[in-house]
């Protein structure tokens, strides 16, 4: 999240930020602008919506002269998608300017010591508070500043900085947040994703983590924290510009899988601290948390799957009724709601009719809805009683990957929440639980290391027509994602069934050849979901079996194929079973030649009912 592009050098800059901009926009964005710092003045320009409205406002560049500056496409997340949210922010004396991608996570505590120094504040962004740390600790020396703020913010940052005092100098520093540097012929380039800046030159430095940059128009110095200066051979790259627009993939599908250990840390890391969740975004009393009767988990395809795994977590976890329904049923269903129902609605997009009409039937019935959104100021996140943001960045990709998987992510630490503060959960579990998510992340990566093995798994099996996906418990939640992401790229047939009820029906179904998916990471369950991979297997089925590293010796025997992840706490295993599903209809799909990114009849939003 988002998109960076800076220039010092010989020619206009803002020219050369909105060509940029405009290649950045694949990667989604709400709003769009640039700084130019013109012999010692700034000047800024900043628009809601599309980088052609940024540009339209200046003329394609014209009417902001000047040969430094630094431009950035904004995907909100603190603060709703306006104007005066649009980067860049300036510090309260006007001296300092700056865009930043990332979301800094001490971000309250540092604006109330802002506040509470004189500094006042315009626009509701993190951000804001890293431009006015910088001025607070300038005295002369930029350098410094900027090295001293950095000290003080948490969380994720790529920072691209101008300085009133310096004419022709770009400063940029990053943490977890990628940054790059160009070497051009007549000037230097700062860039947050190489495809901005690729057609001017493809001489670049990485910025590594805590670094700080210097770029004049002949120069670029990189120094670590200690300001001791860093030499750094530059890097040629050698894709071109249509592979770098994907960050170097080939779907977007498949960028968005390899991102989710990011998105999921970015979602997790701030609500995590000293080994408690933290939820500062919102209000739920402890007294209208213990006079809950019932909570409805609703959402429409992978939400409401998200849904599924979190009512089995959170029934187990903080010991409420929890039902999970889908939006186009809630409304039509007499839904028994009252205030003492919490509804959570789940929704990427925050636009989807179903889920925004049932959210508004929750409420009219008197409930308090909480809702899980990734799309920041989006009609479910403003008219929700509480929004908790999944942080995943923009998703392209029509089939969802990162934000199930953030979904996922924010149900576990809202099943930890409730259950705290209702005093159904031992402080063991507690911490086992947070200690777990602390861990997804660097599981999730390791995951996708072994993605090669996925996708041998793909090519003995793409050609099938029917596909089963068994699984008991919340691996029965798993397998209705992992069904859905097949179908709706690869086009195969497929169901999901809870693994003790095929016989009750559907088992007459398979035949020689059948391949059954077994998801069997759930531990406790495993001896009775293998009975059921014996059931098909001894009917003529294949069988390719997901498990854990403990319980491949339980499996083993009953299967043809097994995929592994890691073990983790119980609860959290669907975040790491999705992946090689995920992976596994990618392949499928790429073997079968299908239209990964926008697979047919479907649409990103369904923002019709
Ligand atoms: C999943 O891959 C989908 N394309 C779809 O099921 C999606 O999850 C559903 O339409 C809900 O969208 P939302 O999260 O934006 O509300
Ligand atoms: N957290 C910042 C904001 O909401 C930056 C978002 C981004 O990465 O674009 O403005």
């Amino acid at each position: 999240m988002c998109g960076i592009v800076g220039y010092t050098g010989k020619q206009e800059a803002a020219p050369i930020m909105l060509e940029g901009l405009k290649r950045l926009e694949y990667r989604g964005y709400d709003s769009a602008g640039i700084v130019i710092n013109r012999d010692g003045e700034l000047s800024l320009c900043k628009a809601k919506g599309y980088v052609d409205a940024l540009s339209e406002k200046i003329g394609g560049g014209s009417l902001m002269k000047g040969h430094t500056g630094v431009g950035h496409t904004r995907w909100a997340t603190h603060g709703k998608p306006s104007d005066e949210n649009a980067h860049p922010h300036v510090s309260s004396t006007g001296k300092i300017a700056l865009v930043h991608n990332g979301i800094i996570e001490n971000y309250q505590k540092l604006r109330e010591m802002l506040i509470a120094k004189g500094f006042d504040f315009k626009s509701e962004t993190d951000t804001e508070v890293a431009v006015n740390l910088i001025q607070f600790y300038y005295k002369g020396d930029i350098l410094k500043a900027v090295s001293e703020a950095a000290r003080r913010m948490e969380g994720s940052y790529a920072l691209g900085i101008v300085c009133e005092d310096y004419p022709d100098l770009l400063l940029a520093t990053r943490k977890e947040s990628p940054l790059i540097l160009g070497i051009g012929k007549d000037g230097n380039f700062l860039a947050s994703d190489v495809a901005a800046i690729l057609t001017h030159t493809r001489d670049v430095c990485y910025l590594a983590d805590d670094e700080i940059a210097m770029i004049t128009p002949t120069d670029i110095k990189i120094f670590n924290c200690e300001l001791d200066e860093i030499i750094r051979e530059p890097a040629r790259i050698d894709w071109d510009i249509s592979a770098a627009e994907k960050g170097g993939y080939e779907h977007f599908m498949f960028k968005e899988i390899m991102e989710q250990p990011e998105a999921v840390r970015k979602t997790l890391s701030p609500r995590l601290q000293n080994g408690r969740v933290v939820l500062d975004d919102i209000i739920l009393e402890p007294d209208y948390v213990n006079s809950l009767k019932k909570i409805y988990i609703i959402g429409c395809g992978s939400a409401y799957h998200v849904g599924i795994v979190a009512k089995y977590n959170i029934e187990k976890l903080a010991r409420i009724p929890v039902e999970a329904v889908l939006a186009s049923e809630f409304r039509y269903s007499s839904p028994l709601a009252d205030k003492n129902t919490l509804v959570i609605c789940i929704s990427q997009s925050g636009t989807t009719a179903d889920t925004i009409a049932a959210m508004r039937e929750a409420k009219r019935l008197g409930a308090r809805v909480l809702s899980i959104v990734n799309v920041v100021g989006s009609v479910i996140a403003a008219e929700s009683d509480d929004v908790l943001y999944t942080w995943a960045g923009p998703e392209i990709a029509v089939a969802t990957t990162k934000a199930y998987s953030t979904q996922l992510a924010v149900t576990y630490l809202i099943a930890l929440f409730l259950a705290d503060l209702r005093g159904t959960i031992t402080c063991e579990d507690y911490t086992a639980i947070v200690g777990g998510l602390s861990a997804l992340p660097a599981k999730l990566e390791e995951i996708l290391q072994n993605k090669e093995n996925v996708q041998y798994l793909a090519s003995i099996f793409f050609n099938k027509d029917n596909i089963f996906f068994i699984g008991r418990n919340i691996d029965y939640a798993l397998t209705l994602e992992a069904s859905l992401k097949l179908k709706e790229i690869s086009y195969i047939h497929s169901d999901a069934y809870a693994a003790g009820e095929l016989k009750h029906g559907t088992i007459s179904l398979i035949e020689e050849g059948t391949l059954v998916i077994a998801m069997a990471s759930y531990f406790r369950l495993i001896d009775k979901t293998v009975s059921n991979i014996v059931e098909v297997k001894s009917r003529g089925a294949e069988i390719l079996t997901l498990t854990t590293v403990s319980g491949k010796a339980h499996v083993a025997h009953a299967s043809d194929e097994i995929v592994l992840i890691p073990d983790i706490h119980e609860i959290l295993l669907p975040s790491l079973a999705v992946v090689p599903m995920q992976l596994f209809a990618y392949y499928v799909a790429l073997a079968r030649g299908c239209s990964i990114d926008k697979p047919r009849n479907l649409a990103k939003s369904v923002t019709v009912e």
